[in-house]
């Protein structure tokens, strides 16, 4: 049940009755009703200040004469105070109406089915070949993963895309190298970290011998030209990469639709190109080719260089268009650091004067840095965490503590990873995007407080319960729960359909992680405070009742933000 509409509509009524004629309407009343700060103040506030223009009265006029005419089985009480008018919720009406909406809904609770016969693209974790997943990818990978989980949960199709960097002159000088000094079995064994070092030695040496630069050039030619053998090792190179990126994946449970990468739309930049010049964008500007914005208050997009070489824009415009008639998508999300925000403020506006207009569905989800014991990340300087050292510690943490306090524990091995690993992916979501995060190996590996195991220990506690008390057919009395406790875990289940509507219209999945916190606190709350079991079967019913809600709104929350929620830790 919609309590605010219900309430807007009894308010109307009201002021039809208090005040012919007058201009209100539950539209407009909805929109101005509040949630007070403290529920002491009700459960909504109707603020009359914001009427006393139409009504030509004070707000406690207003107020007085309102709360005197309204009356419903739905409200408790009505109070006017200092012209506010309270409205407060029966709480077993409340009660009843949350935990039936959410047992009714299962695991769809929370859904509003907004996304329907709509397409979402999702373009996230878009790792570079030849480098080593770090804890620098963690962001775009488990923010797109969050989203990418929460957009197909409101109903739309969702294709997820990692878009490749697999294009670039540095390629030509790792194929160089590997000719010089490299061999298939090391590089098999190494895996990207061989080729890693392939190519630092290529740069330390490239200052000695300067014409080592131009066998890495030309053999970077020769990728474009499409020669057999250098083919052949640039995409080996593609598939280890893959490979040792796939089992980090599968660790975080990540996955994508679709692998097309830069070199992807080599193919598929002419017609692009073609179509800027068609209509009078493009500009020669010292041999390169440009789009200029300075009337948008932005450097130049580069589309071709002096050489003719395409770039990372140029790849961009024909990704989007490819995907936008591939998929006819409604949006279009790049989830990529802001450091890139000036790159796609071009990209849009370049599509914005090319007359796309579907283009108006693209969005850049950017967020903030992560650096290291407050230090930039630096591969070179050895300053770096790779991911898979990072889940592998969390998941040994995880497995001792499984051994110390419930070594009897079935699926030990299972259980740790997902204890461990949704300690670091909830740590990752659990701050706004934008924030910047200094990473330290202590708050990654903290089970203790608002943490992933915290939230995942509380859902196996209430599974728990659930087990233990087994059916109870008595009818749930709901007037048992008009506790406080009780109401605060019925408020937040009943704010979880808004709360993932505004993460995902934020593209903010931390939202939805700090929603599963809270909730975990709320429900230790109550079930510290009352007993569950209680030998009034009324209460024991409706007890269990909110405890089944609860526990399938964290499960729900979890599973949103790409965690497990084992059933027992
Ligand atoms: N590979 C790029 C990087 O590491 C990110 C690509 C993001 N996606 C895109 N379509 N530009 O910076």
């Amino acid at each position: 049940m919609d309590f605010k509409a219900e309430i807007a509509s009894l308010a109307a009524k009201a002021a039809l009755e208090c005040f012919p004629g007058a201009a209100v309407d539950e539209a407009s009343l909805s929109g101005m009703l509040e949630t007070p700060p403290d529920p002491a103040m009700g459960d909504f506030a109707l603020p009359c200040f914001k009427l006393s223009k139409v009504l030509r009265k004070a707000p406690p006029q207003i107020s007085d004469a309102l709360a005197e005419k309204i009356s419903s089985p739905l409200l408790s009480k009505v109070e006017s105070v200092k012209g506010y008018l309270n409205f407060f919720v029966s709480p077993d009406m409340f009660a009843r109406t949350v935990v039936e909406a959410a047992l009714d809904q299962k695991d769809r609770y929370g859904s509003s089915g907004e996304g329907a016969g709509k397409t979402v693209v999702i373009d996230y974790s878009s790792i570079n070949i030849a480098k080593r997943f770090h804890i620098g990818h963690l962001s775009t990978t488990m923010i797109g993963n969050a989203l990418y989980n929460m957009y197909k949960f409101l109903g739309y199709h969702v294709v997820g895309v990692n878009h490749l960097g697999d294009w670039g002159t540095q390629f030509g000088k790792m194929i160089a190298a590997y000719k010089r000094w490299g061999d298939e079995e090391t590089v098999k064994k190494g895996g990207v970290d061989e080729m890693v070092k392939l190519y630092v030695r290529f740069n330390a040496e490239a200052k000695e011998n300067p014409s080592l630069e131009d066998e890495g050039r030309a053999w970077f030619k020769k990728i474009e030209d499409g020669d057999e053998e250098a083919l052949r090792i640039f995409s080996w190179f593609k598939e280890v990469t893959l490979k040792d990126a796939e089992r980090v994946y599968d660790m975080l449970g990540v996955k994508f639709d679709s692998y097309a990468g830069e070199s992807f739309y080599n193919d598929k930049m002419q017609p692009v190109v073609d179509e800027l010049r068609e209509k009078g964008l493009l500009v020669e500007d010292a041999g390169a080719q440009i789009v200029k914005l300075d009337d948008y208050g932005m450097p130049p997009a580069i589309i071709l260089r002096s050489d003719g070489a395409t770039l990372y824009m140029t790849r961009d415009l024909a990704a989007v268009r490819y995907r936008h008639e591939t998929y006819d998508f409604s949006k279009c999300l790049y989830v990529v650091a802001y450091q890139q925000d000036l790159h796609f403020k071009q990209l849009f506006k370049v599509c914005e004067l090319l007359g796309w207009d579907w283009a108006r569905g693209c969005e850049h989800v950017n967020f903030g840095m992560v650096s290291y014991e407050g230090q930039a990340l630096s591969t070179r300087e050895g300053h770096i965490v790779y991911l898979d050292e990072l889940l592998t510690q969390a998941v040994e943490k995880a497995r001792e503590i499984i051994e110390e306090k419930s070594p009897a524990l079935e699926n030990k091995d299972l259980i740790a990873r997902q204890i461990g690993i949704g300690a670091v992916v909830f740590f990752t979501l659990f701050n706004g995007r934008i924030k910047d995060i200094d990473f330290s190996w202590e708050r990654a590996l903290n089970f203790d407080g608002e943490t992933g195991p915290y939230v995942m220990y509380t859902h196996a506690r209430l599974c728990s319960v659930l087990r233990k008390a087994g059916e109870c057919d008595a009818q749930p009395d709901y007037s048992t729960l008009s506790d406080p406790e009780a109401q605060a875990v019925l408020r937040l289940i009943d704010s979880f359909p808004q709360q993932v509507a505004l993460a995902v219209s934020k593209s903010e999945p931390s939202v939805v992680t700090r929603f599963g916190c809270e909730l975990a606190k709320a429900v230790n709350k109550f079930y510290y405070e009352r007993r569950i079991l209680d030998d009034d079967m009324g209460a024991r019913a409706a007890r269990l009742a909110l405890t089944k809600a609860a526990r399938q709104t964290i499960a729900t929350a979890l599973r949103l933000i790409g965690l497990a929620a084992p059933e027992k830790m």
